[in-house]
């Protein structure tokens, strides 16, 4: 089954949105298999964010990263990686579209709460960096038997 990596950085976490933003992929039917509370070390957030290491925003992206509590998690389902793109909408909050968590929820390309594996491959990736196997739990929902 496909899994995807997805973080809500610091100033989801600041701004008191984690139910709300974790709401949201319950509500599509995808599965929480993995979730912490964590301070990236600067190690972590630099490897993170490796592909990005000469651009000019990479230094304050790190800093901003490192700055506080995020909320790594690991979501399970058909099509989640691309599904959560989808949800999260694009970089920049300002074009993105009302209904996404970005375009409802944030206005700038450097707080835009919340990250979201680009790639089956990288997605992959990113769990092993921020997760071990043991951390991470199969389960299969089974709704009927809790609401009947
Ligand atoms: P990127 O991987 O392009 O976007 P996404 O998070 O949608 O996969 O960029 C990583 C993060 O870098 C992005 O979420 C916010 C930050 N960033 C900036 O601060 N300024 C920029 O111009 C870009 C492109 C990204």
């Amino acid at each position: 089954m496909e899994r995807t990596f997805l973080a809500i950085k610091p100033d989801g976490v600041q701004r008191g949105l984690v139910g709300e933003i974790i709401g949201r992929f319950e509500a599509k039917g995808f599965t929480l298999v993995g979730m912490k509370l964590i301070v990236a070390s600067r190690e972590l957030a630099e490897q993170h964010y490796g592909v990005h290491k000469e651009r000019p925003f990479f230094e304050g992206l790190v800093n901003f990263i490192t700055s506080g509590p995020m909320v790594a998690m690991v979501w399970e389902g058909d099509g989640v990686v691309a599904s959560a793109r989808k949800i999260i909408g694009a970089t920049n909050p300002l074009n993105s579209e009302p209904g996404t968590i970005r375009g409802d929820l944030a206005v700038n390309v450097g707080r835009n709460i919340i990250h979201g594996s680009d790639a089956v491959e990288t997605a992959n990736q990113e769990i092993s960096l921020w997760f071990k196997d043991e951390e991470l739990s199969a389960w299969k929902p089974c709704l009927t038997p809790w609401i009947v």
